[in-house]
């Protein structure tokens, strides 16, 4: 099953991510955290994209589809993907539809996470994220049990560059710019199901397993 998940920034992808990796086996392909992790090792790659992801302004489309296609052709997944943030564009889902051609793959479902901005200005100040094993907490909703120490792991947690007022605005701008559109790209394909991601966490869990059971 391959999942493709739209929605504002700090709306929860990540966080849905998570559960399906957990309980459906699926392999994550977040564009965010592979151009992060660039970032973060200096890579060539990491140096071109800093600057536009600090201000929360999207990197061109030419180098997202290019990570796309050399992340899908590296290695199968055997129950499928999550593509969590990407495409964002309708460019980028014109030329994810040939890259998914090429591989023999199809989308399943586009579930787009619906949340009015200002609950995701609340969502995105209180995230702590822990370096080593990506699990996202919350300050207001889901805190962890030793301040800004990672659970599981023991980590120092950090907050992102991009999350703070102004770029969170820029990256909310760049998204209502582009999501009617490309939700409409994938409505025309009869893809398309909502979440109401303004409810609780394990609401949105129930919904979302209810989707993809309809899917079988
Ligand atoms: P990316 O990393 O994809 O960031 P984003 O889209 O802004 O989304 P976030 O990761 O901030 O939020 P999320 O929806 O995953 O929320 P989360 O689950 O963490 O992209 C970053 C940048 O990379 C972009 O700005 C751009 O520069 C570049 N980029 C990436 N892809 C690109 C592309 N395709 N094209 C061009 N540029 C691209 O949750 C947020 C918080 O809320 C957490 O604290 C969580 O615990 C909490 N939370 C989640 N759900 C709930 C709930 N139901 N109730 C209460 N709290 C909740």
């Amino acid at each position: 099953m391959n999942v493709l998940l739209i929605g504002a920034p700090g709306v929860g992808k990540g966080t849905i991510s998570r559960y399906l990796i957990s309980n459906y086996g699926l392999d994550h392909i977040s564009t965010g955290d592979i151009l992060r992790e660039a970032v973060v090792n200096k890579t060539e790659l990491g140096l071109k994209v800093k600057e536009y992801m600090d201000k929360g302004a999207l990197v061109s489309d030419e180098i997202i589809i290019g990570i796309i296609r050399e992340r899908l052709s590296k290695c199968k997944s055997s129950n499928g993907y999550i593509f969590d943030g990407f495409p964002r564009t309708n460019t980028q889902a014109i030329a994810f539809e040939s890259i998914l051609k090429e591989l023999n793959l199809k989308i399943d479902v586009v579930l787009v996470l619906d949340v009015e901005d200002d609950i995701v200005i609340k969502r995105i100040t209180g995230r702590r994220t822990c370096p080593k094993c990506n699990t996202i907490y919350n300050i207001y909703y889901s805190s962890p049990k030793t301040q800004n120490v990672c659970d599981k792991c023991g980590c120092e947690l950090f907050t992102r560059n991009d999350d703070n007022l102004e770029s969170l605005k820029k990256r909310l701008s760049e998204y209502h710019t582009n999501a009617d559109s490309l939700i409409h790209y994938y409505d025309e394909l009869k893809l398309v199901k909502h979440i109401d991601a303004s409810k609780t966490r394990e609401e949105e869990y129930v919904l979302l397993v209810k989707i993809l059971e309809g899917l079988k």
